[in-house]
């Protein structure tokens, strides 16, 4: 359990800009930054690696804690290693997109990874320092007590097209295709998805990537956190977790920056 240091979780559906908001906030503020979705991806490249039915339960379990994963939190250089090797690259490929849902829904793979993140948490709360955590579950299984949960949606149409921009590269992504994998992932990933009854929705739709960093950085700071440089508190404030009506920002369709 983290306490005392500003932890802030960043949960929501894949194309809803988690990563950029996430990133954006830990600049701003001086905090480390944790890509929880990298760690699953870095697993399931692992597992695909060696050759393994990643569609058997019971194979992936019992293979779930050999591979050594690091994860860096550094927001301006995100690291991911397996086994000393930076597979920051290949994660990001189709072919792990696929596959890493179903590895995600394993509850012994679940257990090993929310395990190492809870300990990365701690590390940098320990370190005096805050994080931006972003996931799927950060709010309610990762850092229930976090100091501020967003929960970031955007709409169907946003999410698949920033998507399909990712894929862009790839031959074998057509549109249908693209659609009916996205589709897909949704379908298998919305179980671990999970909103916290204390979370603030925002829905990056309508925001610009700044409107929402400055959402959240004015969220830690109404929460008793600095506005800038570190996250070591002084000072939690538990409470009321509803961002007021006039914190909003205005709105503005602009969704280019959404991942
Ligand atoms: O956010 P992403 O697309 O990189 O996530 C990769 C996969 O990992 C996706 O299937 C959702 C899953 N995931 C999860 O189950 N829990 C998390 N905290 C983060 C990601």
């Amino acid at each position: 359990m983290v306490t005392g240091c500003l932890v802030i979780a960043v949960d929501g559906p894949a194309g809803a800009g988690k990563s950029s908001a996430a990133r954006g906030v830990a600049t701003k503020l001086g905090l480390r930054y944790l890509d929880t979705g990298a760690m699953y991806r870095a697993l399931t490249w692992w597992l695909l690696n060696q050759g393994l039915d990643l569609t058997d339960p019971a194979v992936v379990a019992a293979h779930a804690r050999r591979p050594l994963i690091e994860v860096g939190t550094d927001p301006a250089r995100p690291a991911i290693a397996v086994d000393g090797l930076d597979v920051s690259g290949p994660i990001r490929g189709r072919a792990v997109s696929n596959a890493v849902s179903a590895v995600a829904s394993i509850s012994e793979v679940r257990a090993h990874l929310v395990a190492q993140q809870q300990d990365i948490l701690a590390r940098a709360c320990a370190a005096g320092e805050g994080i931006v955590a972003e996931g799927r579950d950060i709010g309610t299984v990762v850092a229930p007590q976090a100091t501020v949960k967003v929960f970031l949606t955007a709409s169907e149409e946003a999410r698949a097209s920033r998507r399909s921009a990712d894929l862009a590269a790839d031959p074998g992504a057509t549109p249908d295709v693209t659609r009916d994998e996205n589709k897909r992932r949704d379908r298998a990933d919305a179980p671990q998805t999970v909103m916290a009854d204390d979370a603030i929705e925002v829905d990056s739709t309508v925001l610009s990537l700044d409107e929402v960093i400055s959402l959240i950085v004015r969220v830690a700071g109404e929460r008793g956190f600095p506005l800038a440089g570190g996250g070591n508190p002084g000072h939690a404030r538990p409470g009321s977790h509803q961002v007021p009506e006039n914190s909003m920002p205005p709105s503005r369709a602009d969704t280019a920056w959404l991942r």
